[in-house]
């Protein structure tokens, strides 16, 4: 089945207050083009603002923590993200892969947090450069989608990131040949992992997408959308992205 694209930003740390009128530039080039569905994943501190300002465009979270509520210093529950706003979250960037340890058992529990609050999940997964090195890559990324796997998956609130942590913020991106590759094996793997309906799970390629590549990178066979980082902090440089999607 041909699954409409999904392009989601996820502005990472930054944005303050000022920068809620580029949620609005983004959120009417999204409505020009509702043949795409757009998400923004601001920081934690705008969710509220930017979903009570812009109804039109879905606003994210970043993260989520998996337990409903305790002693989770600095943490937010699916509930909180939902009343500040959120109707999705993005959860085991390789950033925070990294940064804070999480794991891919952290990862299912936050994709299980999230749904059960009735958010959707957007599970990030890639390998390193050491690891496309040394040709483990496919592997590595079927690894991690199969450990961090929620239970009751379903297109409906699931989405997967492809993300090679070497192309992250680098400017560099695979050969359209290798995400193919990639996107394929994560098909295959969806195929394993769930009874039906893994065709309607959308495979998003993240890692250095901008105005200039992102036709290309969207034409390749399951790629179903882009996860952008830098490129979308603008409406100018986000909305040639959602515009190559439509
Ligand atoms: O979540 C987004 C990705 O990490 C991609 O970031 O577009 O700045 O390379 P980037």
């Amino acid at each position: 089945m041909a699954n409409r694209k999904f392009i989601v930003g996820n502005w990472k740390m930054n944005g303050l207050r000022s920068a809620l009128g580029d949620i609005g530039g983004i959120a009417k080039i999204a409505e020009q083009n509702s043949g795409v569905d757009v998400a923004i994943c601001p920081p934690a501190t705008l969710i509220a603002s930017a979903a009570a300002e812009f109804p039109d465009v879905a606003i994210g979270a970043q993260d989520c923590h998996q337990a409903s509520s305790g002693a989770h210093t600095g943490c937010l529950s699916s509930d909180m993200i939902k009343e500040a706003g959120a109707s999705l979250s993005i959860l085991g960037h390789s950033e925070r892969r990294a940064d804070q340890h999480e794991t891919d058992a952290d990862v299912k529990a936050k994709a299980e947090a999230v749904r059960s609050a009735g958010l959707g999940a957007i599970i990030c997964v890639g390998e390193t450069e050491e690891e496309r090195d040394a040709g483990s890559a496919v592997s590595v990324v079927c690894g991690q989608l199969s450990g961090s796997f929620p239970e009751g998956a379903d297109g409906d609130w699931l989405t997967i990131a492809y993300e090679p942590v070497w192309a992250i913020g680098t400017g560099r991106v695979p050969e359209a040949s290798d995400v193919e590759e990639m996107h394929a094996a994560i098909r295959s793997k969806l195929g394993e992992l769930m009874a039906d309906g893994s065709e309607n799970v959308r495979i998003l390629y993240g890692g250095s997408m901008n105005g200039g590549n992102a036709a290309e990178l969207l034409a390749v066979p399951n790629v179903d959308g882009g996860l952008v980082g830098g490129a979308s902090l603008s409406a100018e440089k986000f909305g040639p992205i959602i515009e190559a999607a439509a």
